[in-house]
């Protein structure tokens, strides 16, 4: 009981603005988004390290725009992972700030060792020449760096899962550790789960790479269909091992949460069954089958992400925390803002990836001028008016004046 009024007194007393499951719903998409660029960018690492060793033409060629791919890649991961992280203040607040509280050391290291990744990434990619001496050696950092901050944040992930541990692992005796110092918790089968994936999406990005190349004069066939075929092989065989892995995870899961029975679980495996024997098909002409792997991949990601969140919801509901009934303080405007800003950017976002793609494949950019002037204006607009609704709202609380 006490654990429970604790969590409950840590909620945000204003409420939250729109309904909960309109939240969650956004935490577990951007959530599978965040993952999915983590899994790119870890296994585009592996496979440029593993590609640079090999050293053939086609495999120095391969690694080097996977080195250019995860610069990109990190960037992605990096935006991508800031959203759940709001989505998970909203409605988790007691279960992450009380981890962050408990281990603030590593929350702040967390942002330094992905500035040691993001660099070394960098630097491997900028080191140009295939034959760099020790150019490996920035991957391999770039890639250890990047380990390091999943363990943080799974560490501190699985920490809010496990309330009923708080107490122990900060108190004994008389003596509170208030340092923020610890990291108290870490699950190599869930943690596994997140990683052991990157070489299977490495997999379908190679296949993407064959598939968005193919027809272009300077990429000659043999090296796309190398590529391709690499890429259906790694999807296969690392996707059975995911499997593998995640049925490690789902029997060491409390038994009493009966989790294999849940629905969001069924889901989400059935998806990722059939992910598996989609690939097996796949492997026939990978790089034609490309864009509906990815396609599987992703609606893998995003249901086994529900089911990840339908595992959150047991272990808090365990002691007595349910989202379902955080105090409601509905407002309109900032939900209509939000959602504003989220589709605007969306849109100002399909400007420069239409641009990409087109130049890519055609050499060439096609007439997008309607939507290069909306992609412009918009956050102009955008800046008005929040801009705008700051200066009315400070002088209507006369806070500005
Ligand atoms: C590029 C380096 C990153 C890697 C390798 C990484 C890896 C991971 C992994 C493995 C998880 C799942 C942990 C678990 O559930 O056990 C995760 C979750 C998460 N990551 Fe990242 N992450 C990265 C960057 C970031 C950044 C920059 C942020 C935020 C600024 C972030 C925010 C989050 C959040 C909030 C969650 C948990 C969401 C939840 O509880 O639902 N990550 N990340």
């Amino acid at each position: 009981m006490e654990l429970t009024n604790y969590l409950n007194a840590m909620r945000d007393a204003s409420g939250v603005p729109f309904y909960p499951v309109v939240f969650q719903f956004f935490l577990v998409l951007t959530f599978a988004l965040h993952i999915m660029f983590v899994n790119f960018l870890l296994g585009g690492v592996v496979v440029s390290i593993w590609a640079r060793i090999k050293a053939t033409p086609n495999s120095l060629r391969l690694s080097k725009a996977l080195a250019r791919g995860s610069t990109i890649n990190a960037s992605l991961a990096m935006v991508l992972g800031v959203a759940p992280l709001l989505f998970v203040q909203v409605i988790y607040d007691p279960f992450w700030y009380t981890a962050n509280s408990m281990s603030a050391y590593w929350a702040m290291a967390f942002l330094l060792i992905l500035a040691v990744a993001f660099t070394a990434s960098y630097v491997f990619y900028l080191s140009g020449s295939d034959k760099a001496p020790g150019a490996s050696g920035w991957a391999v950092l770039a890639l250890v760096a990047l380990l390091a901050a999943a363990a943080v944040i799974h560490a501190l992930s699985v920490e809010q899962l496990l309330p009923q541990m708080w107490k122990t692992w900060l108190i004994s005796g008389q003596e509170v550790n208030a340092s923020g110092k610890g990291l108290y918790a870490f699950e190599w089968h869930r943690f596994l789960h997140f990683i052991a994936p990157s070489i299977a999406m490495a997999g379908v990005y190679l296949m993407l790479y064959a598939w968005f190349f193919n027809g272009r004069k300077d990429y000659d066939r043999a090296y796309l269909q190398e590529t391709a075929t690499l890429g259906a092989n790694l999807a296969l065989y690392a996707t059975a091992a995911q499997i593998a892995i995640g049925l490690w995870w789902l029997f060491s899961v409390p038994m009493e949460f009966a989790f294999y029975k849940n629905p969001f679980f069924l889901v989400g495996a059935g998806m990722g069954a059939a992910f598996f024997l989609f690939l097996m098909t796949a492997r026939a002409n990978p790089i034609k089958n490309a864009p509906v792997a990815a396609l599987i991949a992703f609606l893998s990601i995003f249901l086994m992400s529900y089911a990840r969140e339908a595992l959150r919801m047991t272990y808090t509901g365990k002691v007595g925390y349910n989202i379902f009934d955080y105090k409601l303080s509905l407002d309109w405007g900032s939900t209509v803002l939000f959602l504003g800003t989220f589709v605007m950017g969306i849109v100002v976002m399909a400007y420069p990836i239409l641009v990409a793609v087109q130049v890519a494949k055609n050499g060439k950019e096609s007439n997008n001028e309607g939507l290069a002037k909306l992609a412009t204006a918009l956050p102009v607009v955008w800046f008005l008016v929040v801009a705008g609704l700051g200066i009315v709202i400070s002088l209507k609380n006369g806070t500005l004046f």
